[in-house]
């Protein structure tokens, strides 16, 4: 019987392949630091050093390539390469949350040579076929001011879920008292219903995954202080009235992940006045802390963050895979 021969298909990018962690780790490090020269904060230099120590460390690539599916560090991913050379990269960092799985694209990046070839776009399809085959949602971010990767993450199927403000402040208890109607006191237990919902609505359950937030050491009550006690937080938190109206609140929870990150809970009704002076209170109160920093939608309250002495460091935009949408 004559064989009936199947076709075979043809890799439609043979410079695509596998994130190699055993020998890639450097030179992804070398292009990430490339692409990204003109953005990169110190926390993302010290990224970059990690990637090269974990390149030159033996015992943590054979770990790692273990590890790879189960761990929050980019050790999956894809790259391009020309000449043997890794030109392009997309890093695929898995979550989990609630029992869901989840995947951020990060790190894509093509080297300037190169670029406007579509090494990127299939760089990014391949991490979402990964994301798909794995049954996860799939997501990344992308700054606001970088038209160039938000048109080809729209056209690749991702939709905006959340636009978002990274700001920082230096602390400085000679800052004057603006004069206004707006009181700042204790956070009163009372408040925290109040206060829980704008948490709710403003750290929101969609980025939960990442966020990793918890509020629960802000809930009033004896068992809470007892156990706040026990653990020694140093929570401190303020609500802004005016009259006897709660306005909004701030808190510093500093044994978190992010020790001198401030919450912000106001709602749409909040006056700018009482996010100004609660956020001047906080810069003249933590003396203890270099600087403050605050992660808020963008939006309504920007203007009187910037009045509060705080300066943007990035706007992020929160893309979701949503699907292929039919090219015309
Ligand atoms: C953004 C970046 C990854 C794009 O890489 P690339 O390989 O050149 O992208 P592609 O060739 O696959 O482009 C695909 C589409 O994206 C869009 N795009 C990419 N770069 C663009 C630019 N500079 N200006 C406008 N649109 C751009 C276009 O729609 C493009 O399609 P087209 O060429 O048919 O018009 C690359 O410029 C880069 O490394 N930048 C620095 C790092 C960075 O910003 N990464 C994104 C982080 S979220």
């Amino acid at each position: 019987m004559a064989s009936i021969p199947i076709p075979v298909r043809a890799n439609p990018h043979p410079n695509l392949r596998p994130l190699n962690i055993l020998r890639d780790l450097p030179h992804v490090a070398d292009l990430i630091e490339l692409c990204f020269a003109s953005t990169m904060d110190s926390d993302g230099q010290r990224y970059v050093q990690d990637m090269r120590r974990a390149g030159r460390d033996e015992s943590f690539l054979h770990w790692a390539t273990k590890m790879a599916e189960s761990t929050s560090l980019p050790l999956t991913g894809y790259v391009w390469e020309e000449n043997s050379k890794v030109v392009g990269n997309a890093s695929l960092v898995p979550f989990r949350y609630n029992g869901q799985r989840l995947y951020l694209i990060a790190n894509v990046a093509t080297h300037p040579d190169f670029r406007r070839r579509g090494i990127a776009r299939a760089l990014t399809e391949r991490a979402i076929q990964h994301g798909l085959d794995h049954k996860a949602s799939i997501w990344l971010h992308v700054r606001e001011d970088n038209p160039g990767a938000v048109q080809l993450y729209s056209d690749l199927g991702f939709r905006e879920r959340a636009r978002r403000t990274n700001w920082k402040g230096y602390c400085d208890r000679a800052l004057p008292i603006p004069k206004s109607d707006i009181s700042i006191g204790g956070r009163a237990g009372r408040d925290w219903p109040r206060q829980q919902e704008w948490l709710h609505q403003t750290y929101p359950d969609a980025l939960a995954w990442y966020g990793k937030w918890n509020f629960s050491p802000l809930r009033p009550g004896q068992w809470n202080m007892i156990y706040l006690f026990f653990v020694d937080m140093g929570i401190r938190q303020w609500s802004a009235l005016k009259g006897d109206q709660l306005e909004a609140a701030l808190a510093v929870i500093p044994s978190g992940r992010e020790p001198n990150a401030l919450w912000l809970a106001a709602g749409p009704g909040s006056s700018r006045e009482a996010v100004l002076s609660l956020l001047l209170h906080a810069r003249r109160t933590l003396n203890g802390y270099p600087h403050l920093t605050l992660e808020y939608p963008k939006g309504d309250f920007d203007e009187a963050i910037r009045a509060a002495g705080f300066a943007p460091l990035r706007t992020l935009l929160w893309m979701e895979y949503e699907g292929a949408t039919s090219q015309a």
